[in-house]
């Protein structure tokens, strides 16, 4: 092991430097650090991976970000809604199969019709597991007020990607309108975490024009913002959106996911006691992306349970992992790749991130 990379590996806190060495490290020293960052998660967390069964209710969305497949100006993916009885149906074969939470995800919508379903979705899931279900819910930017509304529900973590820290690449990115407001997204984070949600957040990674500084000071933004869970992954195009046009200038997939398998180890050896999930962009880009990235630091899992009739219409990018299997199937991978990357499902339990345990002790002190 270079002397340097024993120095940072060492080091009780890290500089952006420290970070910008981690991720720009070379293959023979990737394992290195892949395995230093399995350790402090063994350390931290144990040996157990928690379960969210991730239903993606709906593909509609008002945004248009300029690198994701549901984007609104995108005409050529069939919308879909599922309708409240089919979603609290799949949390009910989430709590059937012994996964102890479920995460909710849609396109950004802020109109009433879409407040007051999931408020209603939310408290029948509550209700038809005497309040044993966990969820994560995940539908973008919203008012304080309706943050509120839908914790009282019963929502109790809240997943919102900044997608990237600078706002100069934010810009870059996404429209130039108020609906893609870098400093709102931040806001909205604060009021998260004001409303007492477990926040998460997290970002994409290897972006056109993306460099191993922009990626330092994304985890950096993840320890300031005091953030209890992280979803990232790494960018995949889709040939429907204006990031399409670069794909010539980008690193390769192989590249790519072993970047994003890079900033897990990093932000595991940067955030000891989070939660961070091995996420679907992992298991598109190699056929074994969930057990690497839970060997580098992962602790989550979400496997895909929306309703078959729909999960191949939230199409964010290009060869999504995981669409064709059944419900059956969807339990005996998951539990297959935990277990063959030496771990074990926690079967009902919540798996609540420990940082935000440890916040909530403070507090009470
Ligand atoms: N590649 C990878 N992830 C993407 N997302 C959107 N578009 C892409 C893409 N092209 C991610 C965003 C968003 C989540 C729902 O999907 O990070 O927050
Ligand atoms: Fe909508 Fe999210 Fe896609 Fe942006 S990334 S277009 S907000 S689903």
């Amino acid at each position: 092991m270079s002397s340097e990379l024993h120095k940072i590996l060492k080091k009780e806190e890290l500089t952006k430097d420290d970070l910008v060495s981690l991720i720009s490290a070379g293959n023979e020293e990737n394992e290195i650090i892949f395995n230093h960052a399995g350790r402090v998660r063994e350390l931290h967390l144990g040996k157990k991976v928690h379960l969210r069964g991730l239903i993606e209710f709906s593909n509609i969305c008002s945004k248009n970000c300029f690198y994701c497949g549901i984007r609104c100006a995108n005409k050529n993916v069939p919308r879909y809604e599922a309708t409240e009885k089919e979603i609290v149906g799949a949390a009910k074969h989430a709590q059937d199969n012994g996964f102890g939470s479920v995460a909710l995800q849609s396109g950004e919508r802020s109109d009433k019709k879409f407040i007051k379903k999931i408020d209603r979705v939310l408290q029948r899931i509550k209700q038809q597991s005497g309040g044993k279900m966990g969820i994560t819910l995940s539908a973008g930017e919203q008012t304080e007020d309706v943050y509120r509304m839908w914790f009282e529900s019963g929502a109790h973590r809240y997943l919102l990607r900044i997608e990237m820290s600078d706002p100069g690449l934010y810009k870059k990115f996404h429209p130039g309108d108020n609906l893609h407001d870098f400093n709102k997204r931040t806001e909205c984070l604060s009021m998260l975490r004001k409303t007492g949600y477990q926040t998460g957040s997290g970002m994409l990674i290897g972006l056109p024009f993306q460099t191993p500084e922009h990626l330092a000071r994304d985890l950096l933004f993840l320890k300031e913002n005091d953030i209890d869970m992280a979803g990232m992954g790494p960018y995949i195009e889709h040939p429907e959106t204006p990031l399409y046009k670069y794909r010539e200038v980008l690193l390769s997939k192989k590249e790519r996911f072993y970047l994003g398998i890079k900033m897990v180890a990093a932000l595991r050896i940067l955030m000891k006691d989070i939660n961070i999930a091995a996420t679907t962009a992992m298991q598109t880009l190699h056929p074994e992306g969930q057990q690497k990235a839970l060997i580098a630091g992962a602790n989550i899992v979400m496997p895909n349970i929306t309703p078959a009739k729909y999960r191949e219409n939230y199409f964010l990018y290009e060869g999504k992992s995981g669409v064709h299997f059944n419900l059956e199937e969807v339990k005996s991978v998951t539990e297959e790749r935990i277990r063959s990357a030496g771990f074990e499902p926690g079967y009902n339990e919540w798996g609540d991130s420990l940082r935000f345990e440890k916040r909530k002790n403070r507090q009470r002190c």
